[in-house]
């Protein structure tokens, strides 16, 4: 809310996940009651999934649409969130690219997976990555078979931003709860950065928040 005082044309990076929905909530209650402005606001979305249309009840245009977008006054022009149908993965990632770099991203809202990946950056995740298309390690397949019928149903591979997009940012907040999240919270803030553990590379960053419940920081040591 300070970041949208401080300058209406805040461009924000979004998550999706069951994590940040306390924070959309909140948003468009304060939004409600305020009447705040949010029409010249530019928000990007991590990730969608690969193969999945925006009218897809499990792809994440769908979920921004009915979790946030469609109760707010945001443009949709000034929506950006990568097309899981388009058909050519290549050009297009390169383009969501550019976009970010036209419009520098001023706060950035990351969830955690499991395995310590942050949008669908999954282990193995260079550091000077870009948005592009990745295969879904088998722990994110099954941890993310919830919101489907099926485990068969997710798809393999989703369009990220890489782990350089996101460490543009010039701040970030990162969101985790649950004791689901405790190991991955620890390889985030207290294992050397690496690969291994994606989330770990913002420990390179230096403007982030990080916010936990006692269960997600339950393997903290310090
Ligand atoms: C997905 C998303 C991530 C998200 C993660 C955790 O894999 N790509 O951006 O942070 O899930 O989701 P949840 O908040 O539901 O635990």
């Amino acid at each position: 809310m300070n970041q949208l005082i401080k300058k209406p044309e805040s461009v924000f990076g979004l998550a999706t996940g069951s994590t940040p929905l306390g924070l959309y909530k909140e948003i468009i209650l304060r939004c409600k009651a305020r009447k705040c402005d949010l029409s010249q606001v530019i928000t990007f979305n991590l990730d969608e999934y690969y193969g999945l249309s925006s009218d897809h009840p499990q792809s994440y245009h769908y979920f921004m649409q009915e979790n946030l977008f469609k109760h707010i006054d945001i443009k949709p022009e000034n929506i950006y969130i990568p097309d899981g149908m388009t058909d050519d993965v290549q050009k297009h990632c390169r383009w969501y690219e550019e976009q970010v770099r036209a419009h520098p991203i001023d706060l950035q809202i990351l969830g955690i997976g499991a395995n310590g990946h942050i949008g669908f950056n999954e282990p193995g995740s260079a550091e000077d990555s870009v948005t592009r298309l990745v295969d879904l390690s088998e722990q994110t397949i099954s941890d993310n078979s919830i919101y489907f019928s099926s485990k068969e149903e997710v798809p393999k591979q989703a369009i990220t931003m890489g782990i350089k997009t996101i460490m543009s940012a010039k701040k970030i907040i990162l969101l985790a709860s649950g004791d689901n999240k405790a190991k991955a919270v620890k390889c985030a803030l207290e294992e050397s950065p690496s690969a291994n553990c994606p989330a770990s590379w913002l420990q390179k960053h230096n403007n982030i928040d990080v916010i936990v419940d006692e269960d997600a920081g339950g393997l903290l040591k310090n």
